[in-house]
Parts: structure tokens; sequence; C-alpha cells
């Protein structure tokens, strides 16, 4: 898939995801078949403003890319300068503009899903944005209740210049509760020649073949669900090319790929930024144990302390099941 003039190897995406996708942490992704990373959210009064917390986001490296960074605010007059900002100095391949975050500090300010009621502002962004970068523009919105209103900011979005929408299927009132409706996608999928991309309740192969089948669109973006998981992007796709669930010592791999993760932001020097405590959580979801060890976590003092309670997570625990296969016994 191209979007824009950048080719994308895959049609498996990382969400972008405030406190959670790092460059740490999307070079994992990126290792396990991301096909497109994105930072977390970047206000565009902070770029403005030269807050260099929070322009930190944008950092990426040769290796990740392509990646995309995503910006917020709520008007052209703001977002379109901080663009041209964000792509002199951190050169993503992409910048995609949130239409979509629920929160209420954003929607007071009249960002992110707010600027949903104002479909001429989301032209307006689009194309002011467009007119200052050199790089493919994307958008990611939520959806409204009215499907033919939705269908019209799509379109918007469209006209305006965008190279690729990601449409996740919620409203803003459902925050990140119910299930995502995927029919909004599938209908833009329908009318827009732009690639359009699935958002929401992806969370293995099964789900991944299913939205893909049934809203035709040009690739799935996976946010929740590598979370602490970065390797469901590899279960995912051979899902995808095999049909088949690849059989892993689960516990073995979210700690090896704990370890890595701690590795690569002591690496790029984000260790300040992250709380490794809140990650680790994380990497022992859905893990036999799991619960018993979380609450260590949460008391640990240092990283090799997580890792030592992860460790013996892992030998209380061993994946039989997968081990049998491994071994052929
Ligand atoms: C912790 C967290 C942070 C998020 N931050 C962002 C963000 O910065 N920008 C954005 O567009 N969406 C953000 N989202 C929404 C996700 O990108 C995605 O649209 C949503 O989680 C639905 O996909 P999922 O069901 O695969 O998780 C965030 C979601 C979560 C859970």
């Amino acid at each position: 898939m191209k979007i824009g003039n950048v080719k994308i190897h895959g049609n498996l995406f990382l969400a972008p995801m405030a406190d959670v996708t790092n460059p740490a942490f999307r070079m994992l992704c990126k290792k396990y078949g991301a096909a497109l990373t994105c930072s977390e959210m970047i206000s565009a009064d902070a770029v403005l403003y030269e807050n260099t917390r929070t322009t930190s986001r944008g950092i990426s490296c040769e290796e990740e890319k392509p990646f995309a960074i995503q910006l917020f605010g709520n008007s052209a007059s703001t977002i379109a300068p901080a663009a041209n900002i964000i792509e002199e100095k951190y050169a993503p391949d992409i910048i995609d503009i949130n239409f979509g975050c629920p929160a209420n500090v954003l929607v007071k300010d009249g960002s992110g899903s707010a600027l949903l009621g104002f479909p001429e502002k989301i032209r307006d962004i689009i194309s002011s944005v467009c007119g200052k970068v050199s790089v493919p523009v994307t958008a990611k919105m939520r959806v409204l209740h009215d499907m033919r209103k939705t269908l019209d900011i799509a379109r918007i979005i469209e006209e305006a210049g965008a190279s690729a929408v990601t449409v996740h299927g919620r409203t803003q009132a459902q925050q990140y509760a119910g299930k995502a409706e995927h029919e909004y996608a599938r209908n833009i999928k329908n009318e827009l020649s732009i690639p359009v991309i699935a958002n929401g309740d992806i969370d293995d192969g099964f789900s991944a073949k299913r939205i893909l089948e049934y809203t035709g669109c040009d690739g799935l973006m996976i946010g929740r669900a590598a979370m602490g998981n970065p390797y469901v992007f590899m279960e995912i796709s051979h899902f995808l090319h095999s049909g088949e669930q690849i059989n892993t010592d689960e516990c073995a791999q979210r700690l090896a790929d704990f370890k890595e993760y701690v590795k690569l932001l002591e690496l790029y020097g984000l260790q300040e930024y992250v709380d490794v405590r809140m990650h680790a959580q994380w990497f022992t979801r859905g893990i036999k144990g799991g619960r018993h060890i979380r609450q260590g976590i949460s008391k640990a003092r240092d990283k090799n302390s997580i890792l030592q309670l992860m460790e013996s997570l892992c030998m209380q625990f061993p994946d039989k099941s997968s081990n049998s296969v491994i071994h052929g016994n």
C-alpha cells in the first residue's frame, strides 16, 4: 500500500497511544511486523511554545522508518505551523492529525473528537497542514451516531488533501466502552479513494481477519492489544497469512520482550519519561499468575527487581503446552 508517496510494507499499523507508544516501544512493534508506527499525540501549542518534554515524543530513528507523528490542536492556525516545525525537526514520513481523542481536557479545548462537530474546521486544518508540509498528511477520526454525517467528514478529509484516514468505530461519548462498530469503516472505504484503515477491538488473528474482510479496508490499526504485547503483530500477521495461530510460551516471550524494551528505553535515554512499573504491569496482562505478580511490581523499587519478579513468574508457571510442541514430546 502507498500513503501518498510513502510505501508501506504491510497492512498492520500501530495506533498512537499517549504514554505507551514511545520510540522504544514502537521499535519493538516494528520488529514484530508493524508496517507503520505513530508517535503519541503531540500538542500543536506545545510545539509552538517549544515545550521540550512534550515534543521529545517526536524522536525516532532510521530503523523505524516509515513512521508518523500525530498532532492535535483546535485550529489550522496552530496545527499547520506546528506541523511545519515538526517536519523540519523530526523528519517523519507522515503527519497525522487527531480528530478522535475523547479526553475531557482536549474536548474542552475544542481539539480531538470535539472537531467532529465542525467539519469545515477539519477541512481547514487538513488543507492548511497539506499546504505547509511536503510529507503526506493523514487523519484519525472517531465516528458520529449519524452515519451520513460521519461519511461527510471522511469525504471532507479526502477532499482537503489527506492521503489516508483511520476510522476508530466508536463515538466520543463511548470513550472506550462498548464495541467498535466497523460498519462506518466499511462505508467510508466504499466512498473514498484514499487508503482507509479500520481501528478498534482488533486483538488477535481472528478479529483481524474478520474486520479486514468485513470492511474491505486497506489496513488495520492495533492499539490496546499491543500494550505490553508487541508480539501481537507477529501473531496477527502469521494468522492472516497462514490461517494458523503461533504456539509460543507466552510468559517467556513477554519476559524477553520486556527485557529488550528496558534496553531500548536506556538506548534512547527515555527512562526518565517512562513509568517502567506501569509498562511492566501491561507486559504481565493475560499471563497465568500475572495478577499476583502485578502487586509485587507496583511496589518494586527498580527495574532489576521487576525483572526478577517476572522471571519468577515464568519459572512458576512454565507454559507446558507450547514447550511440548517446541520440544516434540
Ligand atoms: C492509553 C491510550 C492512549 C491513547 N492515545 C491516543 C493518542 O495519542 N492519539 C490517538 O489518536 N488515539 C489514542 N488512543 C486511541 C487508540 O489509538 C485507538 O484508537 C483505540 O485504543 C482503539 O483501538 P484498540 O481497540 O485497538 O485499542 C489511545 C488509546 C489508549 C488506550
